[in-house]
């Protein structure tokens, strides 16, 4: 089955006003015409607005870098489906490791996050990754199986068909150490099988799978040859307008 590739830039806690908005315009000259595949950038909250209407008229896409389950409430430091929509963004990225790690966020609350981006109608990005120790435990399956099928539990076929699931290994992120595209795609494929027998076939071989962690402009080439390896969520190298012109233009 062939999917369409998407490439994400992920900004963490980096941009404020002016650079986010110069950053933003460097990209969208250089999607011009990239027909075949999508790019989606999640700037900080404070930005998302700015970012959705420097794009606008492009077919690039905006995503919060998480979102609450409830439209409006006492969430304080939260933001809401609503909210993201309403400042031009259509996706979520959910369960990012340093969510998991830094911040706490467990299995339950990862998922009715998930669950909460869908039925607002915003796409999920939903991340998933082993540590450094789980894979030297060889655990890495146990770990990955465990987030897929506890972030993803309650979801229909259909709101998965508005998934995207992000294979990010931990020790991989921001370290400049990437997965070989041998490691990835092993792991890429059992993730597609996994969400097999969770979900129907058509929909399991029609969920993008992104690979994250030290992608970089000499590495994306090689990743996104695999098979399974459906595009890329990108940290550092997504903050240099030229390095990630590169990555979404990817051969
Ligand atoms: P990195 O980050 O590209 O800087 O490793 C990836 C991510 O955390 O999404």
């Amino acid at each position: 089955m062939k999917r369409r590739p998407l490439l994400a830039g992920n900004w963490k806690m980096h941009t404020t006003v002016m650079d986010a908005c110069q950053l933003a315009a460097e990209i969208g000259k250089c999607s011009v015409g990239l027909t075949d595949r999508d790019v989606l950038l999640a700037p900080p909250y404070t930005v998302i607005s700015e970012v959705a209407h420097v794009m606008q008229g492009s077919e690039v896409l905006v995503a919060s870098q998480n979102v609450c389950w409830e439209a409006k409430g006492a969430f304080t430091g939260e933001i809401s489906p609503t909210m993201v929509k309403s400042a031009g963004g259509s996706a979520a990225i959910i369960g990012h490791s340093e969510r998991r790690q830094i911040f706490h966020e467990d299995h339950e609350i990862i998922n009715k996050r998930v669950r909460g981006a869908l039925a607002f109608g915003l796409m999920a990005v939903f991340c998933i990754g082993e540590t450094l120790e789980e894979r030297e435990g060889e655990q890495t399956f146990v770990i990955l199986e465990e987030q897929l099928r506890k972030g993803l539990a309650g979801i229909s076929s259909e709101e998965m068909g508005k998934t995207v699931v992000a294979y990010e290994p931990v020790w991989a992120i921001g370290t400049g150490k990437t997965a070989s595209k041998e490691q990835a795609q092993e792991v890429h494929a059992f993730i597609r099988k996994l969400l097999t027998e969770m979900f129907e076939k058509d929909i399991a071989d029609s969920v993008r799978i992104l690979y994250g962690g030290s992608v970089k402009p000499d590495n994306v080439d090689e990743l996104m040859a695999q098979p399974d390896i459906d595009g890329a969520l990108v940290g550092g190298a997504a903050l240099d307008a030229e390095s990630f012109c590169r990555i979404i233009n990817f051969i």
